[in-house]
């Protein structure tokens, strides 16, 4: 008879060759969406098998009662999880991905919990180190995850928070933190008989830490942040897998790890910005003071708009926030659809970090079943706004700031698109609002922009009709 034991290893090795697959399948917007749920079956096995692994079964008595307390827990958090994730507004999505990463921070915090309240320090467990490094990382994790949701759902306020001495004293609650920890590994009875007291007040620690780390972090940088979470989640959760000897837990960490730092390193490169700038220097505290724009703003009346549409030859839209926010992907779509029955050429121009999260306007253009190859990133369709009619910016703002380009400007060296190059411009935004970097804007000041100005959706449902009528 088989071993049910021996189909643990095997079935977990399927598992991490389907994370795998998964995510070289979630690299290309065609294929994303079954990467996704190659990624859940990998997940669903390795759950299953979890079941039966004799660290958590212990003996068979133990089996039922625990594959029982797993199924609950599973249903109570998948359930929660299936109706949220059915309900969430795509612009909500970020905080609901903070929501997710800071369960799984959590979850690693409290195996590394469990583990050293059941076999205590170094004497007893010589993996007690890597249990202290799994709860602080989860700790910090988890505690930041719940800041940046509280901030990105606008329950908290989302600009910074800083005070004076700041970063040494949050460095002076990480440093006690670690000796907390490294206390425990040495001698866990040192504040008392009662070690769970000097592990309490490790933990407590990790989390101020987590708090305290993000407070000085902005709204809008919260993206990146939430990245770094995700990377420091899979980072704990692959040393909880060494320390209780599960590759699963080991392969899914470090594929979690490695593929949140490298987003998180993708994400600041392409805002122009090091980590410890957006980690430390409280951006979009201040705003740029004695910068001159020269020009005035021109409005544009609807129909005026839609005719130079309508006789273009070629039109580039550039979509931003302000394009998710007001959910206007679907009337996007709507003016291709027309614009292009008129033999006008219409292309995308996406910018790495147009929006708040990774993909962003990628993700809301699929929705709405823009082709893919409609899409060109920031290095192809640069050098072709100098020879395009008009240029569409819908609701983005520093993505085609050309303020980028002066020094001493918040925005100074990140890449933008090129859209002061184009031969027209109208942009699509309901005020004088700034982007999300605080900073003027010279592009709608230009001879060449003009400004139709109301809420994204309502303008585009308007000029699709206004198009229609030509
Ligand atoms: P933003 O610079 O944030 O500008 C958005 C513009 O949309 C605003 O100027 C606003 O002007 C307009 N807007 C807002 N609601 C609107 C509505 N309902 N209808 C029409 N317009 C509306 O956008 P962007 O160009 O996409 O730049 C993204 C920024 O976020 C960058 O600075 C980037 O570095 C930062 N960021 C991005 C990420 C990622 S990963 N995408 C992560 C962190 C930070 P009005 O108020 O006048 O309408």
């Amino acid at each position: 008879m088989v071993d049910v034991f021996e189909i643990i290893e095997p079935v977990y090795i399927l598992a991490v060759l389907l994370f795998i697959y998964a995510l070289r399948q979630m690299s290309n917007p065609a294929t994303a969406r079954a990467g996704i749920l190659w990624a859940g079956a990998g997940m669903l096995l390795a759950i299953l098998v979890t079941g039966l692994d004799p660290a958590i079964s212990g003996n068979s008595g133990h089996l039922v009662v625990n594959l029982a307390l797993m199924g609950f827990g599973i249903a109570i958090g998948g359930g929660i999880a299936f109706v949220a994730a059915k309900r969430v507004q795509m612009t909500d999505m970020p905080q609901m991905v903070a929501v997710y990463n800071g369960m799984g921070g959590g979850a690693a915090g409290a195996i590394a919990a469990v583990s050293l309240m059941m076999n205590g320090g170094w004497s007893t467990n010589n993996l007690s180190p890597l249990d202290i490094a799994a709860g602080l990382i989860g700790s910090i994790s988890f505690a930041g995850s719940v800041i940046a949701f509280l901030k990105l759902q606008g329950w908290m306020r989302a600009k910074p928070i800083t005070f004076p001495g700041q970063v040494p004293a949050n460095l002076a609650v990480l440093g006690a933190a670690i000796v907390a920890g490294g206390l425990f590994v040495w001698n866990p009875s040192f504040l008392g008989s009662v070690p769970i007291s000097l592990l309490a007040v490790f933990f407590a620690l990790g989390l101020l830490y987590g708090l305290a780390m993000t407070l000085p972090i902005g709204g809008a940088d919260m993206p990146v942040v939430i990245s770094l979470y995700n990377a420091l989640t899979g980072i704990a959760v692959g040393i909880d897998g060494f320390a209780l000897n599960n590759y699963a837990m080991i392969v899914a960490g470090v594929i979690v790890g490695a593929a949140g730092s490298l987003l998180t390193i993708l994400m600041a490169r392409a805002m122009n910005r090091s980590i410890s700038n957006v980690l430390f220097s409280a951006f979009g505290a201040h705003e740029e003071e004695g910068a001159v724009i020269h020009g005035s703003l021109k409005p544009i009346d609807l129909d005026d708009a839609a005719a130079m549409l309508a006789y273009a030859g070629t039109v580039i839209i550039c979509p931003g926030y302000g394009m998710a926010v007001a959910q206007a992907q679907h009337k996007v779509k709507e003016l291709t659809d027309v614009l292009e029955a008129k033999g006008v050429q219409v292309k995308f121009a996406i910018h790495p970090v147009a929006g708040r999260m990774p993909g962003h306007m990628n993700v809301l253009l699929a929705e709405a079943n823009v082709p893919y190859d409609h899409l060109l990133d920031l290095d192809e369709i640069n050098p072709e706004f100098a020879s395009t009619d008009v240029a569409v910016v819908i609701g983005a703002n520093d993505t085609v700031n050309p303020a980028a380009r002066r020094v001493g400007s918040p925005l100074q060296g990140m890449p933008i698109l090129n859209v002061d190059q184009a031969r027209n411009v109208i942009v699509l935004k309901r005020g004088a609002g700034k982007g999300f970097a605080g900073v003027e804007n010279d592009l709608f000041y230009k001879d060449n922009s003009r400004m139709l100005y109301g809420d994204a959706q309502e303008t585009l449902t308007r000029l699709v009709q206004a198009v229609k009528k030509l």
